[in-house]
């Protein structure tokens, strides 16, 4: 048995690494937690003048690097078993840095058609009708339909492990392999299914994404985001998206999300395990239409959820609808005592939003009971499980008396 030591992450548990992960002692005051640095300038060497100001291997000045973005980094590269991890202000500038970086005008990139909604924008306008980016939208769900869409020109496959909203999954390794057969790189937003949940570079992904503003951090008080993978690819996109374009995170989100990344093996537990106990209240509600939940058997994928996940749970994310028009669920929503109603997910406090029905857009890629009821993204919180369900069972009570469960 190799001897566990926090000097070397690849001897350690995923909760051990949680904890040390990026953490040392303060060689100048003793202090046993990385301390909060707020400067943004450090000291220069005698002779500076053979430095890039470009550099970001050295603190310099904290658009380059600085203390509390390289322990955020190491902490998160040591949860995804990474080479290296690149550190930014929010998910979505993290999303940006991957792709403003390796695609070039004339490249193509084949998208999931299900994903966040600042990547179906980028993708859908900013990058084909600014810089000259092509995609294809594909259903991720069908690695035929990504072959498929793969172009000679084709630079990037981008996938979600659980896509927002709708909880779709798709199967990352069978992606990596389409893309890199066709020299193509995956990158994996896997905000939804953080570790210990999902490691996607174990699975053949080039680069993972995470919105560190939710699970990660997961108490609902900082943005952050993070490019995780080999250094190699990380040093151009940290050139480009962090110093040349300044999308760089503060020292107290890192040092903040830093602190909450502590708990993230601890947290997750808890949400999975609240989650499958609403999923199932809910499921078996008759004022609820239907239920998407991965965990479920009643999920479309619930089969390849085992496969993926193989015993370490589903995720926190429900989405589901009343059986009923909008303005059902929104009073629905606003009968909730404890549940609360606002976007985010992945905070400590459940939070619930009423995302009406529609084919527009990206919607129109949703299934066909997302667009016509609309339906409500369900972020499980840490709260206490009965809790929540006499708070959605007292809510579905006040709006929808008649359809009450039979006891
Ligand atoms: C899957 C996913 N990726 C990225 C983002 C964007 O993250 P941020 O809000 O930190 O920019 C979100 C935000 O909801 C998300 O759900």
């Amino acid at each position: 048995m190799v001897r566990p030591d926090k000097e070397r992450p690849d001897t350690l548990g995923l909760a051990t690494q949680a904890v040390h992960g990026g953490n040392a002692v303060d060689q100048g005051t003793g202090a046993i937690r990385t301390p909060l640095v707020l400067a943004n300038s450090y000291a220069l060497p005698e002779d500076p003048s053979s430095l890039s100001w470009s550099q970001f291997d050295v603190p310099l000045y904290t658009r380059n690097s600085g203390a509390n973005q390289i322990a955020l980094q190491r902490k998160l590269a040591a949860l995804e078993q990474a080479e290296d991890a690149l550190v930014l202000a929010s998910g979505v500038a993290a999303l940006h840095a991957v792709f403003f970086t390796l695609l070039r005008t004339g490249d193509h990139a084949v998208v999931s058609d299900v994903t966040y909604e600042a990547v179906w924008r980028l993708f859908a306008q900013i990058l084909p009708d600014r810089y000259g980016v092509e995609a294809t939208f594909v259903d991720a769900s069908d690695p035929d339909a990504v072959r498929a869409a793969i172009r000679p020109t084709t630079k990037l496959v981008h996938t979600e492990v659980i896509a927002n909203p709708t909880t779709r999954l798709c199967d990352v390794e069978a992606l990596a392999g389409i893309a890199h057969e066709s020299g193509a790189l995956l990158s994996v937003d896997s905000t939804f299914t953080p570790p210990p949940l999902y490691r996607p570079l174990s699975r053949g992904a080039d680069l993972v994404v995470h919105s560190l503003t939710k699970y990660v951090n997961g108490h609902g008080d900082a943005m952050g985001g993070a490019v995780i993978g080999a250094k190699a690819l990380l040093d151009p996109i940290r050139a480009d998206a962090m110093v040349d374009v300044g999308g760089v995170i503060s020292p107290f989100n890192a040092w903040l999300i830093g602190r909450g990344a502590i708990t993230l093996p601890l947290r997750l537990r808890q949400h999975q395990a609240n989650a499958r106990l609403v999923a199932e209240f809910l499921d078996a509600h008759p004022a609820v239409a239907y239920v998407r939940y991965p965990g479920l058997p009643s999920h479309p994928q619930h089969d390849l959820a085992r496969r993926l996940f193989d015993g370490r749970g589903y995720g926190g994310m429900i989405a589901f609808a009343l059986d009923g028009d909008a303005d059902l669920q929104n009073r629905f929503v606003a009968e909730l005592k404890v549940i609360t109603s606002a976007v985010s997910v992945g905070h400590d406090e459940s939070l619930i939003v009423h995302v009406g029905a529609g084919t527009r857009g990206r919607a129109a890629y949703w299934p066909t009971e997302f667009q016509e009821r609309g339906h409500l993204r369900f972020s499980v919180g840490i709260e206490e499980p009965d809790d929540l369900i006499a708070d959605l069972d007292a809510a579905l009570d006040a709006v929808a008396p008649a359809r009450r469960p039979r006891p």
